[in-house]
């Protein structure tokens, strides 16, 4: 069979990571995080002392980490210049930084282009999740989904995900990160026109992995 290439787009919290990892495993193909792309070389322009509020800054060193993300959906990885950072990425400090920098055009350059070069490699197939993958990064995707989910339940998931944090003040910081991913210039959160948009309020994590299995079958 050809390789199957499925884009995941949508705001955080709607499910994503888990989905796509868990539709990757069940047919056997690659898994992207492009999320935690972007929060590598945000830890790596935090850990460096780039002034994040200066994107010519971020600009002019946009190209120096060297970002390897390992795509098996059992176990992903991401290194920085070969230090395992799987940890320090999910910090609150790179998540409230991570929307500033993903906003530059050089580092978006830069990490579009490893991104697709994993995609046309993956033997099987690959299961990308992001912001941008089905408008921008592989607009020619076999599948496009859209995954949403009103601002509470995203909110609800996110701070059981963090062992309850309080759920207010994980809304609003939900919110104010997704605004400024939908309002930047250079490709923006939105949803392709050819994406299937699934709203996940209402169903289980395993309803929506048999959803986005049966819209990949229906492809093959
Ligand atoms: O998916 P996750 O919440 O880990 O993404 C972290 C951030 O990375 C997003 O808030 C966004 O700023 C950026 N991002 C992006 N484009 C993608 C994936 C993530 O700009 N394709």
């Amino acid at each position: 069979a050809k390789p199957v290439i499925v884009a995941i787009d949508g705001p955080s919290g709607t499910g994503k990571s888990s989905t796509s990892k868990a539709v990757a495993a069940r047919l056997g193909l690659s898994y992207l995080d492009t999320g935690a792309q972007y929060r590598a070389i945000t830890w790596w322009m935090v850990t460096n002392g780039i002034d994040i509020e200066d994107p010519t800054a971020i600009a002019a060193v946009a190209g120096k980490p060297e970002i390897v993300s390992g795509t098996d959906p059992e176990g992903p990885t991401i290194t920085v210049d070969g230090t395992d950072v799987a940890g320090p990425i999910r910090t609150q400090e790179v998540t409230s930084q991570v929307s500033a920098v993903s906003a530059v055009p050089e580092v978006r350059a830069r990490i579009t282009e490893l991104q697709r070069a994993l995609a046309t490699t993956a033997e099987r197939g690959i299961v990308v999740e992001g912001r941008d993958i089905g408008t921008t990064v592989l607009p020619g995707a076999d599948l496009k989904v859209f995954l949403t989910a009103s601002p509470e339940a995203r909110a609800a998931r996110r701070s059981g995900e963090l062992n309850g944090a309080d759920v207010n003040a994980t809304r609003e910081a939900l919110v104010k990160r997704d605004a400024a991913d939908s309002s930047r210039k250079t490709s923006p959160l939105a949803k392709a026109a050819d994406a299937v948009e699934v709203d996940t309020t209402e169903l289980t994590l395993q309803q929506v992995i048999e959803c986005v299995v049966t819209l990949v079958e229906e492809k093959r």
